[in-house]
């Protein structure tokens, strides 16, 4: 029986849920926060318990009292950039109400409740800049209502950090993909076009499909985030591969190992999309002695074949 417990809000997700794997791993007790949003029960494995719970409703502090957690991972969240610039309020109040309630209960307790990570992101948070990889010097430059609320979230982490020396982490990882992502959001690309590429289904591309990303496998980001809860880091650490794949590559890749054989439509590119980020990782190298193990090519024939096998359920 494990002494130790961590708590994942948001845990019922595509990378809470992989965080919460990988602690189990280790043999800490799980206890997910999640209002199921956009999570999903099924995402969580056996022994993993779910407390359906919302962040910015419910009552933190007698949550934490009662599970007295020894680490939190932060990802509960909205994640879409599209959803954000249509409903900036209903995203505020998920990235920045929510994660203020959270560090706020951590300060009440007090000391003992942390480390505590939050998940903040690297491919919004910088917008549009002509230099990459871009490291953490570069001053953000958040263009949609989501890199706003996630960079005023991580201005809370530090404040609650300075002013009651909370022991807290902040990761702005890259473009995730791997297994869990949902197919049905509107992040998420490489989940999204393999879905249509196994239904046989037209894929969009918005703008001309050269756009850059930086695609890292959600496994890296959780060895990433473990190791950062394991050393409190005041600053910002980037979490990615340095590597740039344009949209259209990702689709060539994808389509030829998911035997898909139509072209894509090209749509209308959306405003708040960043054009192009890489993201420099050496710090994280230099501070967590993280380098990224999964290459792009091999991670996404694992995740294909992930999702081959959960394709029954595609809806
Ligand atoms: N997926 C990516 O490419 C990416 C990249 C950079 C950063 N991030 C960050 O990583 C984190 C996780 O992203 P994801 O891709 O797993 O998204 P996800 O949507 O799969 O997971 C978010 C989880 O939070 C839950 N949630 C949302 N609002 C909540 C609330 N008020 N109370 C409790 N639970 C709530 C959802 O139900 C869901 O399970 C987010 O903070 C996101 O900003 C993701």
């Amino acid at each position: 029986m494990s002494t130790k417990t961590a708590v994942v809000t948001g845990g019922a997700g595509f990378v809470g849920s992989h965080i919460s794997d990988a602690l189990k791993n280790e043999d800490w007790t799980v206890i997910v926060l999640d209002n199921l949003s956009s999570g999903k029960e099924s995402n969580l494995s056996d022994k993993i318990e779910l407390e359906i719970f919302d962040i910015t409703k419910d009552n933190v502090e007698t949550i934490f009292r009662k599970i007295k957690p020894d680490k939190i991972f932060h990802t509960a969240a909205q994640i879409s950039v599209n959803k954000s610039t249509k409903n900036p309020f209903y995203d505020a109040k998920q990235n920045i109400i929510g994660t203020i309630k959270v560090l706020d209960a951590i300060r009440i307790i007090g000391k003992g409740i942390e480390p505590f990570v939050f998940l903040s992101t690297g491919g919004a948070i910088y917008g549009n800049t002509d230099k990459f990889p871009v490291n953490e010097n570069t001053y953000p430059n958040p263009e949609s209502p989501y890199a706003i609320s996630k960079f005023s979230a991580e201005n809370y982490v530090q404040y609650y950090r300075r002013n009651y020396s909370l022991n807290t982490s902040i990761i702005r990882p890259a473009n995730i993909y791997g297994p869990r992502q949902d197919p049905n959001g509107e992040a998420g690309v490489v989940a999204i076009f393999i879905k249509a590429m196994l239904l046989e289904k037209k894929v969009n591309i918005f703008g001309k499909g050269d756009n850059i990303r930086d695609y890292i496998h959600v496994k890296d980001i959780v060895k990433g985030c473990i190791l950062a809860s394991e050393l409190s880091y005041k600053g910002p650490i980037n979490l990615g591969t340095g590597k740039g794949t344009t949209v259209l590559e990702l689709f060539n890749y994808l389509s030829k190992n998911c035997n898909y054989n139509s072209s894509p439509n090209f749509i209308k590119e959306r405003p708040s999309d960043v054009k192009s980020i890489t993201l420099d990782c050496s710090l994280a190298q230099k501070v967590l002695n993280w380098s990224p193990n999964i290459d792009l090519e091999e991670g996404l024939k694992n995740t294909i074949k992930w999702f081959e096998n959960y394709s029954e359920n595609f809806n």
